[in-house]
């Protein structure tokens, strides 16, 4: 993994957004693997004014959303795909049908084995986008001390997860218990990743990242064994190394 460090999230912002132009530029049909959460939300800021400006093309273009809470209908105010659209696909030239989020609807295990389906089916993720939880978690891939889960799966969030995600609903009751999430081995067989982290208080989880061991128990140092990772940091989440 290489690290880069920026002034602020406004930077960082910029070199992420510099990245999808170039690697779509390289290849119109690229499969971006996307990502929610408050990290994103200024690349795609950038992404849709690239866009509009007609500096970066996604007509071509196919995504698969990390993750999506487990019982919440598309249309709900908190779920992911209602998210990607408000932030994003609603704002860009990307074809809705080539948009992908998790279903955690119905059979959850059979969607979450038709989603690695589908993802193999589009030739694999080209330019994977992530950010890390306080945790370390990525994806909902949460600290588990069992083993890195290689399939997209079914994952039960840590309460330090519901916490941190209880700002998007009316109360902490609210938040789904459970999630589907890409696994491990999805995020590891992307071509490349990129993952975002901005404030100090992802300080401690970068740190942890960057410094030390491969550990279950810090799913993002999985990234250190990938082969072409790079994390885009502001001063304060760098604040550490
Ligand atoms: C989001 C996701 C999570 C977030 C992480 C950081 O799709 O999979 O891993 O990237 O929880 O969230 P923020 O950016 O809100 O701090």
């Amino acid at each position: 993994m290489q690290v880069y460090v920026y002034r602020n999230e406004e930077q960082v912002a910029q070199a992420a957004a510099m990245i999808f132009a170039a690697e779509l530029a390289a290849k119109p049909n690229l499969v971006l693997g996307l990502a929610t959460g408050t990290t994103p939300i200024p690349t795609y800021q950038r992404l849709i004014a690239l866009n509009r400006d007609g500096l970066i093309d996604f007509s071509q273009a196919r995504s698969y959303n990390l993750d999506e809470y487990v019982g919440l209908e598309p249309g709900h105010p908190a779920s992911y795909r209602y998210f990607m659209n408000v932030k994003l696909f609603d704002h860009i030239n990307i074809d809705k049908a080539n948009t992908h989020v998790p279903s955690g609807l119905g059979d959850v295990k059979k969607n979450a084995d038709a989603y690695d389906a589908a993802i193999e089916e589009a030739g694999g993720i080209d330019l994977q986008l992530l950010g890390i939880g306080h945790n370390g978690h990525i994806g909902f891939n949460e600290p588990n001390p069992r083993a890195f889960i290689y399939k997209t799966n079914v994952v039960t969030l840590t309460p330090s997860t519901i916490q941190a995600n209880a700002r998007l609903f009316d109360k902490e009751a609210d938040v789904p218990r459970q999630a589907i999430s890409l696994g491990i081995g999805g995020i590891m067989n992307a071509r490349r990743v990129i993952l975002l982290a901005t404030g100090r208080g992802k300080a401690q989880a970068v740190r942890d990242a960057v410094k030390g061991d491969i550990t279950p128990l810090l799913p993002a140092s999985i990234l250190k064994a990938h082969r072409n990772a790079q994390f885009l940091l502001d001063e304060e989440a760098a604040s550490l190394l």
